[in-house]
């Protein structure tokens, strides 16, 4: 889709990659950018529409598809990540969080804003997933299998939006310089390098983005020997 003279909606628009999310898609052109928050207080970048949105707040969202009519871009970035042994018994409880902030939230909006974007025209949904959704290490469990689910439910929504001309891009990226990658050890990402590829991704229509060389290794070795995911 092209960016120029879109209406994005960026979820967890406050901080990180989210807040990046809103500056790019402004600077490439965007009509206009409602910039979603649990608290849109925190909504500081000039030119964007602060708007309030749990993501795990079905009656936030229900609202939300309800006043903002215009959308053409739904920008499914707010997450969480909550480090920590599935051996652990607050593993379950961690879990239940995870999956309603990155699987359930993202869906319900994309059934929210489904209609919404096949009356303006089709317009697309980007889905901020990770290198995790193939890949889990010693603590990542719970994180790796909500975004997972957020791949897999992503991968049958692009099939069903195909429908109404609504196209879905999946996002896979390695550690990025935010709050949520601070305190993990190695090369990172910056937000605004993700957001150039995801724009870049979303003009040439494509379905999947890896936005690193590690993400790229990863998903290689999803088939190599010895799998990736096995224990790497
Ligand atoms: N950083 C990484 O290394 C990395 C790597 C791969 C993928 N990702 C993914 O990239 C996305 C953005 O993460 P980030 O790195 O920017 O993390 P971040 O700096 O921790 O920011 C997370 C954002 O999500 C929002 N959020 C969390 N729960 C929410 C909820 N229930 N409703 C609405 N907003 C909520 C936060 O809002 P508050 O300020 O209110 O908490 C914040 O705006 C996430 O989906 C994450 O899983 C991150």
């Amino acid at each position: 889709m092209k960016i120029e003279g879109s209406i994005a909606l960026v979820t967890g628009a406050n901080r990180g990659l989210g807040a990046a999310f809103a500056r790019g898609l402004l600077a490439a052109g965007a009509a206009k950018v409602y910039a979603a928050a649990r608290d849109p207080a925190r909504i500081t970048l000039p030119g964007v529409m602060p708007v309030r949105l749990d993501v795990t707040q079905p009656e936030h969202i229900a609202a939300l598809a309800h006043e903002l009519r215009d959308v053409t871009l739904l920008v499914n970035n707010a997450g969480i990540a909550e480090f920590g042994s599935l051996l652990d018994p607050n593993a379950i409880d961690a879990l239940h969080r995870q999956f309603e902030t990155n699987a359930v939230g993202p869906l319900r909006l994309v059934q929210a804003f489904a209609p919404v974007l096949a009356g303006n025209g089709g317009g697309a949904v980007v889905n901020v997933l990770s290198v995790l959704s193939w890949l889990t290490m010693p603590g990542t469990g719970a994180y790796s299998a909500s975004k997972a689910a957020g791949w897999a439910l992503g991968n049958a929504l692009r099939q069903e939006l195909k429908a109404q001309d609504t196209e879905l891009l999946a996002v896979h990226s390695a550690v990025i310089d935010t709050d949520m990658g601070r305190g993990i050890p190695g090369q990172k990402i910056a937000p605004d390098d993700v957001v150039r590829q995801v724009i870049a991704a979303l003009e040439a229509g494509q379905p999947e983005l890896l936005a690193d060389p590690t993400t790229q290794h990863v998903h290689a070795g999803l088939v190599a020997q010895p799998r990736a995911y096995i224990g790497a």
